[in-house]
């Protein structure tokens, strides 16, 4: 077994960011010109000309001739910059269901490969209030956060990059944060450096019933909350699935591990960390797995079906992402039902370098 690295140096840069930094830099922002949104068009009508259902549209079938340009900036942003985008002014009450999402889906086949959300192998989820519990069990699979009304505290999605596109908002809440893995971490060096190694050594994942062995599946190995990796601090937390494991199937968390997710919660809830946002309709919001968590508060839908809260997500793996170590890159297993960035570049035709 490789023994260990704890990093103890301060990280910098602009994915170590404090709200304040994001507050005077709108940088991230990227806002659709008419002249975008005219090519965007363009893209659809000749992507539907292929005749082909949208989720076998790919970049090649979806030309942004200029726009494409603009999708590189915000990769740029998402991994080197931010670790966050808005791409800000989709008109989504112009098009029918069928064409938004289309226009969503061709410009994610320029950032990235579109990869499951879930066990029946959904490409382009709905992000909804359905009427269930969070965390009840039904078919074999523990009910996920994104389809409650929930609070849903910071966390990490799966994959590289994950994308929202606000179709409409709530009645009331629903108001998305986002925080920076490496500015918690500078807070956990600065103030309580004895819970690094317990952040290093991670933690079991529960398998939520997603890879058909039950809802007492845990992962084989434990996932790092922080991990340095060629140069980069990379983040992954999800509280919620940690303690499921450890109720379920893993071994119970220690008095050190818990006070170690305590400090998780304090540090990414702090006002100084954490950055408030609520997305319009028309926002699309980025963000980079590892390098920020995001969070949203419960929400109250209007009592008609057609007003009620709804966001589209997509999740990516990029195939010039950051080099990951094994946990972070097989966050499943090799079984996923999700795809890791080289079973996602292999389904593709792609090599990695
Ligand atoms: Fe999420």
């Amino acid at each position: 077994m490789s023994q260990l690295y704890v990093h103890r140096e301060p990280i910098s840069g602009p994915g170590a960011w404090r709200a304040a930094d994001v507050h005077a830099d709108q940088s991230w922002i990227y806002t659709l010109t008419a002249a975008d949104i005219g090519e965007l068009e363009r893209a659809i009508a000749q992507a539907k000309k292929e005749g082909l259902p949208t989720t076998a549209i790919r970049s090649r079938h979806f030309p942004l001739p200029s726009f494409a340009a603009k999708i590189a900036q915000v990769w740029r942003q998402l991994e080197h910059g931010r670790g966050m985008a808005i791409v800000r002014g989709v008109p989504v009450d112009r098009y029918d269901p069928e064409d938004l999402e289309l226009f969503y889906w061709g410009i994610s086949t320029h950032l990235g490969i579109v990869i499951p959300q879930n066990s029946k192998g959904d490409l382009i989820g709905r992000v909804e209030d359905t009427g269930v519990k969070w965390g009840e069990v039904r078919n074999g699979e523990i009910m996920r956060g994104y389809v409650t009304n929930a609070t849903l505290p910071f966390h990490s999605d799966t994959g590289d990059v994950a994308a929202l596109l606000c179709v409409r908002q709530a009645k009331l809440g629903g108001l998305t944060s986002v925080v920076s893995s490496s500015a918690i971490f500078n807070e956990i060096l600065a103030n309580e450096p004895d819970l690094l190694e317990t952040l290093f050594t991670g933690f079991y994942y529960s398998l939520r019933g997603e890879n058909g062995g039950g809802v007492n599946q845990v992962s084989s190995y434990r996932i790092p909350v922080f991990d340095y990796c060629d140069g980069n601090l990379n983040g992954r937390y999800i509280r919620r699935t940690i303690q499921t494991a450890a109720k379920m199937g893993g071994p119970a968390l220690t008095d050190l591990e818990l006070r170690a997710l305590d400090a998780m919660e304090k540090y990414s809830n702090s006002d100084e960390l954490r950055f408030d946002m609520m997305m319009e309709p028309g926002d699309i919001q980025y963000v980079n797995n590892f390098i920020v968590l995001h969070s949203r508060t419960q929400f109250e839908d209007y009592e008609e079906p057609a007003r009620k809260r709804l966001m589209i997500r997509v999740w990516l793996q990029v195939p010039q992402g950051r080099t990951l170590s094994r946990p972070h890159e097989t966050l499943f297993g090799e079984k996923t039902p999700f795809l890791t960035r080289a079973q996602a570049m292999a389904k593709e035709g792609l090599v990695a370098a």
